[in-house]
């Protein structure tokens, strides 16, 4: 949440930044503001509500803004609302210094009573105070700009922060750092810099630094300087970031969400490629393997999207690698751990690999020395590097709010990892899967269903468009993918829409049904098909408009989505198919911005 970026030494600092902000969109997009200085005395501060396009408009209404060094930010509200005056950069009272933010200072308030009583403050942010207090270390404890700064993050306490300063009267050097929040610096060609996320500036260079948390670094163009706490210099090679900037572009696509839901059948074929081999057996490191197969129990954690994998995800771990597996919210688990096993293995799922919420259970899962691994699609992301082993997802980028190629990758590779323990322990289920040969038929599968766009566009206009709610029920395995279809719907489409057991509706949740609302059943699982049309027998009897999503084994006559035959455990990866496109034509068809839902933002890094 919040994107910040920043160069140094590059005549076309203005334009970087834009270009760097615009790609950092999905990270926050209520406000956004550039500071810039040319480092002849001229320098510019635009900020504006809204969009990235809006802050374009505003820096060409302004004369003349141009620069070689700048800082920017495009922001998710958490401490004031979406205005001008709450958009970073802030600025101190004294217009010399300028600082982006992201992350929340927890102790700003006490900050402000212990240090700033006598400053007239002109936001409602928590950043604000931060920018105030370097100043205030400068102008009147005669610290420079770094010890100031230094001083500033030692105040904080466990706040989470990624900072880019700027000094009007050192205007050539960044000052850096973080805690929790995500920072990479970018090394170029006499110049560098930095960024939320290296998507923002793979038009710049491939080659970045990462940062890790309580480091400080000064930026300038032709010298970076990582300290550790302690002020002690650190030493660190630069990685490599295999992406093509165009990976991040929509092409002909009106929105990434459908591009990205496109893009699902070669998600399957990529990571068959990477981790199974022609034979179909996978190609998983042996010392995860027996890392995990001395466990007693696994445990997922994870949040939103990919705990609704992790779901899906127990159920192979046991039935394939025949391993007890619980599946927790990451935000739950976090500050109510429940009773471990005696040998617990962590696996935990982030597209991102920055939720702050998962992260902070990892954090607590290494101070009790318990092995670890991240199933993310970033690499070098914060749980990527933190948790014990990494397995990537290699879905490429995604940019839309609502995750969809990364579920479904999320989902395979699991299958793909139970089926590898499931062998190396000599399971029989595992030995008679084969992944391989799965994998192919989704997606196959997944391409014969976004092929048929017009139909769920139809569906969509037909069952979802005008409602205020919607239901989506299943048993199992179809009862994980009703709550991830209905997080779909209701997140860019604004409908309240709810996943639920089917066997539970008439526990309560029926009295909600009237005439027409539309409930969902997913069908899939053999042994409870008879149940769930028996539960959309009794919905539709009170009114409900029903719809079914059925795979070809179990279909009949009038059901309205067949999905093609695949083994029952992996149906998941079918039928959300039709719930993302359902979600996605609803969002589309009430103009809405599908890959931007209000209030929302891609990469959750604040707890
Ligand atoms: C919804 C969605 C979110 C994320 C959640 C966790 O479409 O994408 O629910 O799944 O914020 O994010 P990651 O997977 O990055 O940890």
């Amino acid at each position: 949440m919040c994107g910040i970026v920043g160069v140094t030494g590059n005549d076309n600092a203005v334009s970087i930044l834009l270009n760097g902000l615009q790609r950092l969109e999905y990270r926050g997009y209520d406000s956004a503001g550039i500071y810039v200085n040319d480092q002849n005395g001229e320098d510019y501060l635009v900020k504006e509500k809204g969009r990235i396009d809006d802050l374009r408009k505003e820096v060409s209404a302004t004369a003349n803004v141009h620069g070689t060094t700048g800082i920017g930010h495009t922001r998710w509200a958490t401490h004031g609302e979406p205005s001008v005056a709450n958009a970073h950069p802030q600025v101190s009272a004294d217009g010399r210094f300028y600082l982006v933010h992201n992350g929340v200072i927890e102790n700003f308030q006490d900050l402000k009573a212990d240090y700033l009583s006598n400053v007239e403050f002109t936001s409602q942010t928590d950043t604000e105070v931060i920018v105030q207090l370097v100043d205030r270390f400068v102008t009147k404890e005669g610290l420079d700009t770094l010890a100031a700064f230094r001083k500033t993050l030692s105040l904080l306490g466990h706040s989470s922060y990624g900072f880019l300063l700027m000094d009007k009267e050192d205007p050539d050097t960044l000052y850096v750092a973080k805690n929790k929040s995500p920072l990479l610096i970018g090394v170029g060609d006499g110049f560098n810099v930095v960024c939320s996320d290296s998507l923002a500036m793979l038009d710049q260079t491939k080659d970045f630094l990462e940062l890790h948390d309580g480091e400080i670094v000064v930026v300038k163009p032709d010298e970076i300087k990582i300290t550790n706490q302690a002020g002690e210099a650190v030493q660190r090679d630069t990685f490599h970031v295999d992406i093509d900037a165009a990976q991040a572009d929509k092409g002909t696509y009106p929105f990434y969400m459908l591009k990205e839901i496109d893009e699902q059948p070669n998600v399957m074929r990529k990571l068959s490629q990477v981790y199974l081999n022609d034979d179909g057996t996978p190609v998983i490191k042996a010392d995860l393997l027996d890392a995990i197969k001395s466990a007693d129990r696994l445990y997922i954690v994870a949040a939103g999207t990919s705990y609704h994998a992790g779901l899906v995800g127990a159920k192979l771990f046991e039935s394939l690698a025949g391993v007890p597996t619980e599946v927790h919210v990451s935000s739950e688990f976090a500050y109510n751990q429940p009773l471990l096993s005696k040998k617990p293995f962590f696996i935990f799922l982030t597209q991102s690999g920055e939720t702050a919420d998962s992260r902070e259970v990892l954090l607590n899962v290494n101070e009790q020395k318990f092995p670890s691994l991240t199933i993310t699609n970033v690499p070098n992301s914060t749980l990527s590097r933190e948790a014990t082993y990494t397995l990537l997802l290699h879905a490429g980028p995604e940019i839309a709010v609502a995750s969809t190629k990364a579920y479904t990758a999320q989902i395979a590779l699991q299958a793909i990892l139970a089926k590898a323990l499931g062998e190396a322990d000599n399971q029989a289920a595992a030995k008679d899967f084969d992944v391989k040969q799965q994998l192919a038929l989704v997606a196959n599968g997944m391409q014969a269903l976004v092929d048929e766009k017009a139909t769920f566009e139809k569906l969509a206009k037909s069952a979802l468009l005008h409602t205020p709610n919607a239901f989506y029920i299943g048993r199992g395995l179809d009862y994980a993918v009703s709550l991830e279809t209905s997080l779909k719907l209701k997140e860019i489409s604004y409908v309240q829409a709810e996943g639920f057991a089917s066997g539970e509706l008439k526990h309560g949740t029926i009295a909600l049904i009237e005439k027409d609302t539309p409930v969902i059943g997913i069908i899939t699982q053999q042994k409870t098909a008879g149940l769930t049309r028996s539960n959309l027998q009794e919905v539709a009897a009170r009114g409900a408009k029903t719809i079914t999503i059925v795979t070809d084994a179990l279909a009949k006559s009038d059901d309205t989505v067949v999905l093609p035959t695949v083994d029952e455990r992996m149906t998941a990866l079918l039928s959300v198919v039709p719930g993302q496109l359902l979600a996605y034509y609803t969002s589309l068809n009430k103009g809405l911005d599908v890959d931007k839902p209000r209030n929302l933002a891609k990469s959750v890094t604040v707890e």
